[in-house]
């Protein structure tokens, strides 16, 4: 039973991140700019619709996007893009069966591997606008998102924002740089999205779920072995995150300053991925609630969690007072697991029950 819910778990990690949910008011095409590398899930009203990909040109013959490797329609009739490239950039147009538009995205995807990351608490300063000497009085500059929950309640935490890339001529709306340029092959410096990071202390707002969060006991470590990659499930580029190594603040503030760290937050995944280079208690926080604890285990513990194993504990332990909890939240998981194993409906994981409280955030575009 644990081998098989282990192996479901694995199997459905990588494809469980929280996608962004876009939504665009109906029969309106939205423009919008948004990470590469980070999946989205585009919303569409209505199960019996059909999408179609554009690219960059749109008096071209439309793609079935079902048909690309990395996009798939769910039953919702949402379209779900993994690991997005800049090839993904585009129009995105969702019809119902008559063939009528029901909403669009004009999608750009910005480079992550080009994100400009700075900390205010570094004194580092944001990328400043420049002008584009295509004839046109183009201006590049960055459009801010809003700032990010803190990562972190009742202790110090930081919160980050994402800027994207937009190109303004005088007296026109902005496009997202990559629309803007299409085709153009010329590489500008300029373009490239931004993260902006800074210390922030916040108190903790209303009563925190809490309780329902797992602990892996595999994450295997020797003197001397290769670093690991530890990933935060429901983590996200575009929600907060916060991890602890031995109940200390891993912070953003010490990677950026080039201090010595015993870990490496990924920022291409916004801190979704750790890297970690020594045996340690690894816990992370997404929107400042406990998500996953990460022990690790010597081979000389091997034996003991082998008996621990037949003995019917499994790879999880829990917290005094949390253990139904969790256990209820296992067995929920494994139930939705397997459903969705053999439905072949992955990409809609619920990773874990989710007590009265509503955790997607859905990005309204106008
Ligand atoms: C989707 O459809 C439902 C009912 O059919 C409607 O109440 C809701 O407002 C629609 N949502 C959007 C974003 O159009
Ligand atoms: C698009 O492609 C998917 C998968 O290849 C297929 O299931 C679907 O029927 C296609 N839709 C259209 C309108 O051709
Ligand atoms: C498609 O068109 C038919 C006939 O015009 C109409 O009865 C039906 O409601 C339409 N379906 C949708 C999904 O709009
Ligand atoms: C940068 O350009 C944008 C768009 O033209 C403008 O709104 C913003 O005020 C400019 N920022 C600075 C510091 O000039
Ligand atoms: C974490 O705590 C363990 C046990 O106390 C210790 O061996 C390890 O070096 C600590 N690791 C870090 C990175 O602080």
């Amino acid at each position: 039973m644990i081998t098989i819910l282990w192996a479901l778990l694995s199997l459905a990690l990588p494809v469980s991140g929280l996608r962004l949910p876009i939504r665009c008011p109906q029969a309106r095409e939205c423009q919008l700019a948004l990470l590469s590398n980070n999946d989205v899930l585009l919303e569409c009203n209505g199960s019996e619709v059909d999408w179609f990909f554009f690219g960059m040109n749109t008096d071209e013959e439309p793609f079935n996007a079902s048909s690309i490797s990395n996009i798939q329609q769910n039953p919702e009739g949402g379209l779900l893009i993994q690991n997005p490239s800049f090839l993904n950039t585009g129009l995105y147009r969702c019809r119902d069966r008559n063939g009528t538009q029901v909403t669009g995205y004009k999608i750009d995807f910005q480079d992550i591997t080009n994100l400009y990351i700075s900390h205010i608490d570094l004194d580092q300063e944001p990328l400043k606008n420049e002008t584009l000497s295509l004839g046109h009085g183009e201006v590049v500059y960055t459009q801010w998102e809003p700032w990010q929950r803190c990562s972190n309640c009742a202790s110090p935490g930081e919160r980050k924002r994402l800027g994207f890339c937009y190109i303004k001529e005088p007296l026109e709306e902005p496009v997202p740089c990559g629309l803007y340029l299409g085709d153009t092959k010329t590489f500008f410096a300029r373009v490239r999205p931004e993260m902006q990071v800074e210390a922030c202390y916040e108190m903790c707002r209303g009563a925190l779920t809490g309780g329902d969060y797992v602990i892996f006991d595999n994450f295997r470590f020797t003197e001397g072995s290769e670093p690991t990659w530890l990933t935060c499930p429901l983590a996200s580029i575009y929600r907060p995150v916060h991890w602890e190594v031995n109940d200390t603040a891993i912070t953003w503030q010490n990677q950026l300053s080039g201090e010595y760290v015993s870990s490496f937050m990924d920022p291409l995944s916004g801190g979704q991925q750790l890297k970690v280079f020594q045996p340690a208690i690894y816990r992370c926080f997404v929107e400042q609630e406990l998500i996953a604890q990460f022990n690790p285990t010597d081979p000389e513990d091997e034996l003991r969690e082998s008996e621990r194993q037949s003995k019917g504990q499994g790879w999880f332990r829990t917290q005094p007072g949390k253990a139904d909890s969790v256990l209820r939240g296992l067995k929920l998981m494994l139930l939705t697991l397997s459903l969705l194993v053999v439905g072949g409906l992955l990409c809609k994981v619920v990773f874990r029950p989710v007590r009265g409280k509503k955790r997607n955030q859905v990005l309204l575009v106008k």
